[in-house]
């Protein structure tokens, strides 16, 4: 079996499997008798290079789709352009690759977060049917499905809603749908904020925060769902390995909180005041449609097909998960 390289993360040279005891975990939780294969998209990403990492200290061998040259295979979607050996011997894809939300949205902007997603999923799917034996699909998607704004609690059972990114996440996972005919196993992680001080955006408040000028955002009721990155890396390991993880599941943490319970939060752990409020009216004048479709959105979901399959969380917690991530 070739071990590809990720240039994207820091690697060992080789596996170090100890002789027994590694290789048998490996085996008993993963179910498999052989290293599994993962193809990911967008591995150079904030949750890419985390799942990266810990795939391969799984005992997975990783092979990485980039547009650029650091990639093991290299694809350029807007040509719909893509290696037609990238998915031999894969056992599932993990496509995690778009177009960043955060930025200001002019139009070609928007455009492109949208066709990034749909034309590589495209791509993706096309692949995947030409092959013999086709690998599980498990790509990310957002809570963002379930719209702007919902006074009650989502699940994976609530509809979609409105805005752009709604209809994002609607044509991202749409593009997928003709994997479920044919029987290809299928998963679309609808993932909440994910806190990480790399990248996201805890990342953006931080120098605020720690300034002492950072504080709620509008009115602070606006409730937010949350994931810290090593759940959602676990929970991207859980849908790979378990076969019972189907269709959307929301990657979320099981408590969301409101806006103000996130700032008092944050301020704690950071040991710094949170008096200074960012009004509705100027987070809608510096980043306009994208920061009513973000930061003011109120989505409250809960990640009840995660608890219903078993998923243990090691950071369900707010305080705890932003202490972890900032320590
Ligand atoms: N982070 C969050 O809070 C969050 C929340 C909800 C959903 N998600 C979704 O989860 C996925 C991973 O998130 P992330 O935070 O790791 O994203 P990220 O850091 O922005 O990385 C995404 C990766 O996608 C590739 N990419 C960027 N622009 C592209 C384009 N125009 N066309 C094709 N590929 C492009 C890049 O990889 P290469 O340069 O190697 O091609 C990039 O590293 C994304 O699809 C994101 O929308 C994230």
């Amino acid at each position: 079996m070739k071990f590809v390289a990720c240039p994207l993360v820091v690697r060992p040279q080789k596996l170090e499997l100890p002789p027994y005891t590694l290789l048998s975990e490996f085996v008993t939780k993963a179910n498999m008798t052989t290293p599994k294969t993962i193809l990911i998209t967008g591995a150079s990403g904030l949750v890419g290079e985390s799942l990266c990492a810990t795939l391969m200290a799984r005992g997975y061998s990783v092979r990485t789709l980039s547009r650029s040259g650091r990639g093991d295979y290299q694809w350029d979607v807007a040509a719909g352009q893509l290696d037609p050996h990238v998915l031999d011997g894969v056992d599932a894809v993990i496509h995690l690759a778009g177009e960043s939300v955060a930025q200001r949205w002019t139009d070609a902007v928007k455009a492109r977060i949208l066709d990034s997603r749909v034309d590589s999923t495209r791509l993706l799917v096309d692949s995947i049917l030409a092959q013999d034996k086709r690998p599980t699909y498990i790509a990310a998607s957002g809570i963002s499905y379930y719209g702007i704004d919902s006074e009650r609690l989502l699940d994976e059972s609530s509809g979609s809603g409105k805005g752009f990114l709604a209809e994002v996440t609607r044509q991202w996972e749409g593009a997928a749908q003709a994997l479920t005919e044919p029987g290809v196993r299928t998963v679309f992680l609808r993932t909440g904020i994910v806190l990480s001080a790399k990248g996201g955006a805890l990342a953006k408040m931080l120098t605020p925060f720690k300034l002492g000028v950072g504080g709620r955002i509008g009115d602070g009721q606006q409730k937010m769902s949350w994931i810290s990155l090593p759940d959602l890396v676990s929970a991207y390991v859980f849908a790979v390995e378990n076969v019972s993880v189907r269709g959307a599941v929301n990657a979320v943490a099981p408590e969301p909180v409101t806006n103000s319970k996130f700032t008092k939060t944050l301020g704690k752990v950071l040991g710094r005041p949170t008096v200074f409020p960012l009004s509705a009216s100027l987070v809608k004048m510096l980043f306009g449609e994208m920061g009513r479709e973000t930061v003011l959105s109120n989505l409250g979901v809960l990640p009840n097909s995660l608890n219903e399959l078993g998923f243990e969380w090691q950071q369900a917690e707010l305080e705890t998960a932003l202490k972890q991530t900032l320590s």
